[in-house]
């Protein structure tokens, strides 16, 4: 997720140049999938205002994903030949207005003909599905596991191949993710991602309940950078450096080369004027300056 959803909230623009350097250092250290950016509005977005050119970039070699919000954003995907799209809402009418000025009902209506356009002219192609405020909303509060439930199959229904589960505010902890396991658990795990941001630090005790449960998807963002600009107070994604550890420990082979890994985002903390803080980053840049 870094170079999309870790650099959205940064007011620091990055250069093109940069975000590709990246993109190229986490393909090396073997992550296969990336999403590198997205299709939205730059007015609502400006730090990914450059994505049709980065897109025309990118090193070969990993499966690659960019956001769409609309039929807008979709005509740009399919210019730029992206063959892998995400489309996103919410469990929440309160968040999926701040985030794409519509409704719940109105996102889907949109995202059901930006699908079946897609998939008409990229047979081949590759759709997920994004449910934010999973477990708890920045404007309405908790979340209760029955109505996501309720709201996954309905993203489900649009003909999605995946959906990512978004504790977007980064707010939940383990018992929630397991209350939402059970009420999910007659959808096909292989379906479904989980996407933890790790605001109050439980992304990877949520993640080891989910992986507990079966699933084995995870979303997460090199160096936990991140955030959504429309959910405030909203931390950085799990990060990427902190899940390969806690897989690798686990038993969970992830074919990422921590080092690699650890290096790979630096070059964006130097452009953003920080320091890593991801526990498992620090710990392997001090063992590998
Ligand atoms: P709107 O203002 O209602 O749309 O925004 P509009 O149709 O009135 O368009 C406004 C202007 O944007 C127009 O330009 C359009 O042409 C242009 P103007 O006429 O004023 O010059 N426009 C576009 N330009 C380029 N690409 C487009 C596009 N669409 C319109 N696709 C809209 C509606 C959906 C566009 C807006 O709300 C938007 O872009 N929202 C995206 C917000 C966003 O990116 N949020 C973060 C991603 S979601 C997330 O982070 C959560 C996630 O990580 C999971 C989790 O953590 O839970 C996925
Ligand atoms: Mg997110």
């Amino acid at each position: 997720m870094g170079p999309r959803d870790g650099l959205q909230n940064e007011n620091v623009q990055i250069s093109t140049e940069i975000k590709l350097a990246v993109i190229s250092a986490l393909a090396n250290s073997g992550l296969k999938e990336i999403e590198a950016t997205s299709f939205v509005s730059p007015k609502w977005v400006p730090q990914l205002g450059d994505a049709f050119e980065l897109w025309g970039q990118l090193p070969p070699g990993p499966l690659y994903s960019c956001l769409v919000p609309n039929q807008r954003g979709l005509h740009r995907a399919l210019e730029a030949a992206a063959k892998r799209i995400a489309v996103f809402t919410a469990v929440t009418d309160e968040f999926c207005e701040h985030n794409l000025n519509m409704s719940v009902d109105e996102s889907l209506a949109v995202f059901s003909e930006v699908v079946s356009e897609f998939r008409g002219q990229v047979p081949d192609g590759w759709v997920r599905g994004y449910l934010s405020t999973s477990f708890e909303c920045p404007y309405s509060g908790r979340v209760n596991p029955e109505r996501t439930a309720a709201a996954l199959i309905r993203l489900f229904d649009l003909g999605v191949d995946e959906v990512s589960i978004g504790d977007t505010v980064g707010k939940a902890g383990p018992k929630e993710v397991a209350a939402l396991c059970s009420e999910i658990s007659a959808v096909d795990k292989g379906k479904v991602v989980w996407h933890f941001h790790d605001t109050y630090g439980t992304a990877v005790a949520n993640t080891a309940m989910a992986l507990q449960h079966g699933y084995l998807a995870f979303d997460a963002s090199a160096g936990g950078l991140g955030g959504c600009p429309y959910s405030p107070g909203a931390g950085g994604n799990l990060s990427t450096d902190d899940l390969v550890y806690f897989l690798e420990r686990s038993g969970v082979p992830t074919g990422v080369d921590r080092e690699k890994l650890a290096h790979a985002s630096e070059v964006i903390f130097q452009a953003l004027g920080r320091s890593p803080a991801s526990k498992a980053q620090v710990a392997t840049l001090a063992c590998s300056p």
